[in-house]
């Protein structure tokens, strides 16, 4: 009988870990679930806590507490371990500490045989993911950061809220660093399939003059919610188990995630955030949109950004 298992790792559950495993097991993503974490006993207290509900989750999905070893037959391990942002502190701030965290797991999953897709969800995103995959020896293709999902849907949503509209109707992608560097791209922006640029002439809800505040919003909305409850999780939880969902479904799904750039917006050897679609062998191809000259440079901006930062850590 051809084995259906679909296994998802999930290493390290604090706050992120955990809304990723809770997003999963509510959606019916996986059906096996692996928790590891260097406290043994919270995987395992996470872990009992999630099963506790499963006679009313959507799938019957096994999970456990598990060991790096449980990494070998899965399809794809999500990293999210890792310090994350104290109030007022940068996403980049992050990086020292993180990347060395992030060596190490990866050489664990690596040393198991692991052959599927690594998720990358730890911060700075863009330069764990770079990191992960250098660690890793795997093809770039099959190494993902989460990049700009997160900063995509909070855009579509704003923008929904002012429209009054399903953010599911809202088109549109964040790009570059998932960080104070992102880029709103709205020239590529459409609300249905009409364009925000012609939408926003003579809108009573909408102007041009607010776009940018929007845009602003936007980028600060990690700050805004850190200041008042410490982290960010429920909306990278759902960002990460979307992502997922697509690798395990083989759903050729374009997201933005953060992807190695080859030569497409003329930048090569850098994990940056851009819509591309996604299946089972991971990034299948980058949709190289055309974006605006002020769109570029700000692009520009935000890959020299984190080029400065990733040559600090890289091997
Ligand atoms: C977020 O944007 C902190 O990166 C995390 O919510």
């Amino acid at each position: 009988m051809r084995n259906t298992s679909r296994r998802v790792v999930v290493v390290g559950t604090g706050f992120v870990g955990t809304s990723i495993a809770y997003a999963m097991v509510n959606q019916g993503i996986t059906n096996e679930l692996v928790l590891i974490d260097v406290n043994q006993d919270k995987a395992q207290g996470e872990a009992l806590d999630l099963l506790d509900g499963i006679a009313w989750a959507r799938e019957n999905v096994k999970i456990w507490s598990g060991t790096y070893a449980d990494c070998k037959e899965a399809d794809v391990v999500v990293i999210t371990a890792g310090a994350n942002q104290k109030p007022g502190q940068t996403r980049l701030e992050l990086v020292d500490i993180n990347a060395k965290i992030m060596r190490e797991i990866v050489q664990s999953v690596m040393a198991t045989g692991f052959d599927g897709c690594l998720v990358i969800a730890a911060n700075p995103v863009d330069v764990l993911t770079y990191v992960a995959w250098q660690t890793s020896n795997l093809p770039y293709s099959r190494v993902i950061g989460t990049g700009t999902t997160l900063d995509t849907t909070r855009f579509r949503k704003e923008l929904a809220l002012k429209l009054n509209i399903d953010p599911r109707s809202v088109h549109g992608y964040i790009i570059g660093e998932h960080g104070d560097s992102e880029v709103a791209v709205w020239s590529h922006t459409t609300v249905g399939a009409k364009p925000i640029l012609e939408l926003v002439v003579n809108n009573q809800y909408l102007t041009v003059d607010d776009l940018d505040e929007i845009a602003e919003k936007v980028k600060n909305a990690a700050y805004e919610i850190i200041d008042r409850k410490q982290a960010t999780y429920y909306g990278i939880g759902l960002s990460t188990a979307r992502i997922v969902k697509a690798i395990l479904n083989n759903e050729q799904a374009i997201l933005p995630v953060s992807a190695y750039l080859d030569g497409e917006y003329n930048q090569r050897d850098i994990f940056t955030g851009v819509p591309a679609i996604v299946n089972q062998n991971g990034v299948r191809e980058i949709i190289e949109l055309r974006i605006d000259p002020k769109e570029k440079l700000q692009f520009q901006a935000s890959v020299d950004q984190l080029r400065q930062v990733l040559a600090s850590v890289k091997s």
